[in-house]
């Protein structure tokens, strides 16, 4: 017998009935872009790898470590796209979106790839929805880009994650404050390898999750506290602006994103059920991407929600998300006139927008009730000739039992408002 071949390791596989769960978490956090004028943008696989080591930092973890880089045949470096926002900003630039309408509002649900060590929650091919609004400064627009994934997650019933905000100064801000902070770590006892973070992104230093170095970062100075007067500005104003959408947020001075084009607001969604991968979405401004890839001087702002994570957190609070039923009718043809009936029956039902299955390979009424039962179905029509002869058809609901005799002319009908009642 020939080997069975296995999946890439670290890939999760949506099968049914779960994976209705993905496309209505899917929809879940996208839908609220599209009610907020973003455009879908369907993003190439893989680009240049430069693009990535430029717009996401070669210092970070996801651009050193973790991506799938290859030499194509035309001796090209090429990478599988670990995030979007490059690529995004990429397109704008070459398509001439930026010379348009601003800001360039862009929405997109895609799967990203990182050679992470794969663990629950963690994984090497994950599904993001994400959003980009560049060319806008306003506050405004920050605050509206954090309520848009604040509504997908609530839509979906989810209440226990919080959101937590802080802003990371801007190109006037950060330099001061960040020699700040090394002239403090260079004060800490640290091992060779974080003293040469510290030297290199001393922002990641405070990230670090081990007690003996948490310890020593108790009186770290903080990027909110060396703000210039327009960063402070901007992010009261952002505070201000989510107050009156009515999102609930947390300042969390100690926010570190995992890639290097974060400037002012920056934000994550951070789940308290999923253990060590708590981060179900996080985004923020990176107003210095565009000129960074060639592009005019615009700012920018987004976010990238975790789908995968986003199902496992339902799934934490208990929530049932989708419709894991195949199909609303199914049909039970018994005889060969019967099927030609139920195959018409079958194209007409569907034709209405009823999401039919029926039983094929003439089976038995037993096996074909099981079939009807695994499917989810809420109805079943059992069709044999003396139905057809008296033109009258049973509609059995598979909740209850109970079965109404319908006549043939009515049935679409009567199913299509049974469906909607
Ligand atoms: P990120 O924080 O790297 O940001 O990823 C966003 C979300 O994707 C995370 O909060 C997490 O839920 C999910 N995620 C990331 N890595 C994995 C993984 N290995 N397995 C499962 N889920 C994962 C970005 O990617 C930015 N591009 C977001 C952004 C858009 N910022 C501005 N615009």
């Amino acid at each position: 017998m020939a080997e069975i071949i296995k999946g890439p390791k670290g890939v999760p596989v949506y099968l049914p009935p779960q994976s209705a769960t993905f496309l209505a978490v899917r929809e879940a956090l996208t839908s609220p872009a599209r009610h907020a004028g973003y455009g879908y943008i369907e993003l190439p696989v893989y680009e240049d790898t430069s693009l990535f080591v430029r717009g996401v930092g070669e210092s970070t973890d996801v651009v050193s470590k973790e991506m799938f880089t290859f030499t194509d045949r035309g001796e090209r470096s090429i990478t599988l796209r670990p995030e979007g926002t490059a690529g995004v900003m990429r397109a704008v630039i070459e398509h001439g979106l930026d010379k348009g309408q601003l800001p360039v509002k862009i929405y997109y649900a895609a799967p990203f790839f990182r050679a992470e060590r794969p663990q629950f929650g963690r994984y090497r091919q994950l599904q993001q929805v994400g959003i980009e609004a560049i060319g806008g400064d306003d506050p405004a627009l920050d605050a509206e880009v954090i309520a848009l994934a604040d509504e997908g997650y609530r839509s979906l019933g989810l209440s226990k994650y919080e959101l937590r905000i802080t802003s990371l100064g801007c190109a006037n801000c950060r330099p001061a404050y960040r020699a700040l902070l090394q002239d403090f770590l260079r004060g800490l006892e640290l091992d060779v390898e974080t003293q040469e973070r510290a030297r290199v992104n001393p922002l990641r230093v405070l990230d670090d999750k081990r007690m003996e170095v948490q310890r020593q970062l108790t009186h770290a100075p903080l990027q909110v506290d060396h703000l210039c007067a327009d960063c402070a500005e901007h992010y009261r104003l952002v505070k201000h602006y989510l107050l009156l959408l009515n999102v609930p947020f947390v300042e969390f001075p100690r926010l570190v994103r995992g890639l290097d084009y974060y400037t002012r607001t920056t934000f994550e969604f951070d789940h308290p059920l999923l253990g060590a991968q708590s981060g179900i979405g996080g985004g923020g401004r990176y107003d210095g991407l565009m000129t960074e890839l060639g592009g005019a001087p615009l700012s920018g702002i987004g976010f990238g929600l975790g789908t995968d994570r986003t199902m496992i957190a339902c799934d934490a609070e208990g929530l049932t998300v989708g419709d894991p039923a195949r199909c609303d009718v199914f049909l039970v043809p018994l005889g060969s006139e019967a099927k030609d009936y139920a195959v018409r029956l079958a194209g007409q039902l569907r034709r209405v927008g009823v999401r039919v299955d029926m039983a094929y390979g003439d089976r038995a009424l037993k096996g074909s009730m099981k079939a009807a039962d695994r499917s989810g179905a809420r109805y079943a029509v059992v069709i044999g000739d003396r139905e057809l002869a008296d033109r009258a058809l049973p509609l059995k609901s598979l909740a209850t039992g109970e079965q109404e005799l319908v006549p043939a002319d009515s049935l679409v009908q009567t199913i299509v408002g049974n469906l909607e009642a």
